[in-house]
């Protein structure tokens, strides 16, 4: 069966509605839903980096979210401000892509580093007009990377960039000592090089990024790569992991234009292609209606065709499976408020239940496609777009989003399962599963907000033991946690039932379980 055949099987499961089996006092109507794990039947291993992270210089995501600055009453480690810390930490960010976005392919690395007085403002042309004081830079990226524990990702300036100044970053970045650029990093602060892996060579260039067609930017790939990627050897022997711009959503015509121009030659140093897929609303997000609901939750089974087929194209090119498909930004894009944009800058919207079932659903879709994906990088961390964390003045709190990572972290770094469905609805129920060793973990997500789901899981090739779950779930697909409310939406123990063929669990309306079942 090929990789896209299968796809028919993981949409979604069946979602039977029956109107009898409504139970009292729920409030709602339940459906019943089926489907298979197939706990024999390894997918990939999902790695860690499908839970990843994306931080640019827009709106207030750095500047007065992640990075208040040393001398603020904010309480602050170094500049970076604690509690966000301390949350992105406990809920782990396995990487980090900045500075950019748009911003990347207009930013110029020496700006950002060395003395904080001596570093120069620049206006920010993407995101407003402002003027940006640079005191957040590589090595301010490299500390937050560190105090959370993120592999840091560095996108590249390709846009307005030039070669050298790309390979001069790298060389700053990673090469230990005794060069120039090595040198002038250790008498800036950094005796340890940065070991940066993960490079990207420009964002977007068929938009912001150059507004290059894929011919341009497969010319311009192959000449920036070829002075960062060596057989001979790299800076610190830290081999990059290059990463072309690939399409905005499923844009087939890019991909094949860019994989027919960069060749065997330029593939032979690319190592990531990462595709862009957001998921666009047209409401702002604490006043959606169910019809805008619907249709942004129904763009999840998009972005998992969109994966299937630009993952085809690029083995169709690439038949070693060398080069990885990444998704490096994704989520959901509301309608954005003027008041909303004048009270916490470019970008932000709130956090609603909404958000969260839309995370969860594309979780789930990265873990059924585990064998197709490298990274996937949520747009952005704090106060911009689909945000893990919302901060205002000293204020900084979790949002729904954060707790359906929370809730899913579980599977990273596990093997994901075959699941078996018969249906293709996009608002069926979501599901993943992944094991390790004796322990199976479940995801499951209710987009429906007017409707129960009673699932019945059947579980082949593994015996179930003890089951447990937790869930993340609000009937209102618009409540939100707020800065004087942050608890509104919390996870909390559900119950789960396993029996000798399978796991049985009441989904209420808009509902994140996941369940944690031992297996023999
Ligand atoms: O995430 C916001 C913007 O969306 C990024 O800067 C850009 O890459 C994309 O269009």
């Amino acid at each position: 069966m090929s990789s896209f055949t299968r796809r028919t099987f993981l949409a979604g499961a069946a979602s039977v509605f029956h109107p009898i089996t409504a139970r009292k006092g729920l409030g709602y109507q339940p459906a019943t839903a089926k489907a298979t794990i197939q706990a024999d039947v390894p997918v990939g291993q999902i790695r860690p980096e499908l839970h990843g992270h994306f931080a640019e210089h827009l709106g207030s995501c750095i500047y007065g979210g992640l990075w208040v600055g040393k001398n603020s009453p904010i309480p602050n480690i170094n500049g970076h401000r604690k509690q966000a810390v301390e949350y992105l930490r406990a809920v782990g960010i396995p990487v980090l892509r900045w500075p950019g976005g748009c911003f990347a392919d207009d930013y110029h690395w020496r700006d950002g580093i060395g003395p904080l007085e001596k570093r120069p403002r620049r206006v920010n042309i993407w995101w407003g007009m402002y003027t940006e004081d640079n005191s957040f830079g590589t090595h301010e990226f490299i500390e937050l990377c560190r105090l959370i524990e993120a592999e840091p990702y560095i996108a590249g300036n390709v846009g307005s960039g030039t070669p050298q100044e790309l390979r001069d970053w790298m060389e700053y970045c990673n090469y230990p000592s005794g060069s120039t650029l090595s040198d002038e990093r250790i008498a800036n602060g950094a005796k340890e090089p940065f070991g940066v892996r993960y490079w990207g060579v420009g964002n977007e260039n068929w938009g912001c990024g150059g507004t290059m067609t894929p011919e341009e930017y497969a010319g311009l790939y192959r000449r920036f790569s070829t002075y960062l990627a060596r057989r001979q050897g790299s800076f610190g022997g830290i081999r990059p992991y290059l990463i072309a711009c690939g399409p905005n959503r499923n844009d087939t015509d890019w991909t094949k234009r860019f994989l027919e121009t960069l060749g065997p030659r330029g593939a032979r140093l690319t190592h990531g292609y990462a595709m862009h897929f957001y998921s666009n609303g047209r409401s702002p997000a604490t006043k959606f209606t169910v019809e805008h609901l619907k249709e942004q939750l129904s763009s999840f089974a998009e972005l998992e065709k969109g994966i299937g087929q630009q993952h085809a194209m690029l083995r169709g090119f690439d038949p070693e499976g060398r080069i990885d498909l990444l998704i490096d930004e994704w989520g959901v894009w509301d309608q954005i408020t003027q008041e909303d944009r004048e009270r916490y800058g470019a970008l932000w919207q709130q956090i609603t239940m909404r958000s969260a079932v839309a995370a969860a659903m594309g979780l789930n879709v990265f873990h059924r496609q585990a064998d197709k994906l490298g990274m996937g990088n949520l747009a952005q961390t704090v106060n911009v777009l689909h945000a893990l964390l919302l901060t205002e003045g000293e204020h900084c709190i979790r949002t729904s989003t954060y707790y359906a990572f929370e809730l899913m972290k579980a599977h990273r770094g596990r093997t994901s399962l075959r699941i078996e469905s018969d249906t293709q609805d996009p608002l069926g129920l979501s599901m993943s599963a992944s094991r390790s060793g004796s322990e199976l973990v479940v995801t499951l997500v209710n987009p429906n907000h007017d409707r129960g789901m009673s699932v019945e899981c059947q579980v082949t090739g593994a015996g179930l033991g003890r089951a447990s779950a937790r869930m993340l779930q609000h009937a209102d697909f618009n409540a939100c946690n707020t800065f004087e409310n942050p608890d509104i939406i919390v996870p909390k123990n559900h119950p789960v039932e396993a029996t000798a063929r399978g796991i049985k669990a009441e989904l209420p309306p808009l509902a994140i379980v996941t369940a944690t079942v031992a297996i023999s």
